[in-house]
């Protein structure tokens, strides 16, 4: 289909900026935005899905050797700044696989070009393209999500929201799940690349799978957000994530009605997310803490940071 019209009296250039006086509101350039989001979403998804059905060919490791790159991410990723170089050529561009723009419009787009990336390998279909348009410095501590899509080729399931304009699957609109008691939430999480940080996010879970309903692992960040928006489970937690794998699943679960928190009073971000319910939330993060697992990423022993895994 064809992209949809630019909002009358705005030159787009920043959701911050183009809005005084008769210019069109907030929410009409948050859904211009997400408009290009949807469609680039689904050009960048039915390439990976085409892809899939020939061999995926894995180009190169990150920060460890199960953190894999296959050509297919990096094609997606190609496709997807070059779109946005023509539709938005001042807006800034920050991408998993390093590429990077820095922005004159206010406005970056944060792009994970296949997220789930192990799923997409083994075609286990869950896996997806997470796009969205931040505006302010482009850092999950300070950006503001205007507009975010998830989508999963494999379930043609399109995830978008537009900030103040709601979360919405499909034409549905997504509201999260009614909170059940903490013993019957069901959580959500995912682990690191690196082996330290993963055996110290699994000793964290083993002393709370006895006390939820149970633990999903589904290889996809941006679609467990996406899940959370969408009741399918009850919370979310993860630490170590980078701005793409959260950024368009952030929006997806407030605007659903959920919050997003960091943990331990330290900031959203790679240091930890959570999202769920605010109740439910604010009970988490309070059972973590018990348990010591809000400490920073840099008291866990032997944890390095791995400056190749952030761009
Ligand atoms: C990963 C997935 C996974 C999460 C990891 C992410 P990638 O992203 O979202 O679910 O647990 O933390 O790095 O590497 O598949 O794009
Ligand atoms: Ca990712």
């Amino acid at each position: 289909g064809e992209l949809p019209k630019r909002p009358k009296g705005s030159d787009c250039k920043s959701a911050g900026s183009a809005f005084g006086g008769s210019n069109p509101s907030l929410a009409t350039m948050n859904e211009y935005l997400r408009e290009i989001a949807i469609k680039l979403a689904r050009e960048a998804g039915e390439l990976v899905f085409a892809r899939r059905e020939g061999q995926i060919e894995v180009a190169g490791t990150k920060s460890s050797d199960v953190d894999v790159v296959t050509k297919v991410d990096k094609e997606s990723e190609q496709l997807l700044f070059s779109r946005l170089e023509e539709l938005r050529p001042d807006d800034g561009f920050l991408g998993e696989e390093g590429r990077e723009k820095n922005s004159k419009s206010g406005l970056t787009w944060v792009v994970d070009p296949i997220d789930g990336t192990v799923n997409y390998l083994y075609n286990l279909p869950h896996y997806s393209v997470s796009i969205a348009v931040v505006s302010g410095d482009p850092r999950p501590e300070s950006w503001q999500v205007e507009a975010g899509v998830v989508y999963n080729p494999s379930t043609d399931e399109m995830f978008h929201a537009a900030r103040s304009s709601g979360a919405f699957l499909n034409d549905r609109r997504l509201e999260i799940a009614v909170p059940p008691p903490l013993h019957l939430a069901l959580l959500a999480t995912g682990f690191a690349y690196s082996s330290v940080m993963r055996e110290e996010q699994f000793r964290i879970l083993s002393q709370l799978i006895g006390q939820l309903r149970d633990i999903r692992r589904m290889g996809t960040a941006s679609l467990d957000l996406a899940a959370v928006a969408a009741g399918r489970v009850d919370l979310y937690f993860e630490r170590t994530l980078s701005p793409w794998d959260h950024a368009a699943g952030e929006l997806l679960v407030t605007e659903a009605g959920g919050s997003i928190s960091g943990i331990g009073g330290l900031p959203v971000g790679r240091e930890g997310i959570l999202a769920g319910h605010p109740d439910l939330v604010a009970e988490f993060v309070e059972k973590l803490s018990n348990i010591g697992g809000d400490r920073s990423l840099a008291e866990i022993p032997g944890w390095e940071f791995d400056s190749k895994d952030v761009k």
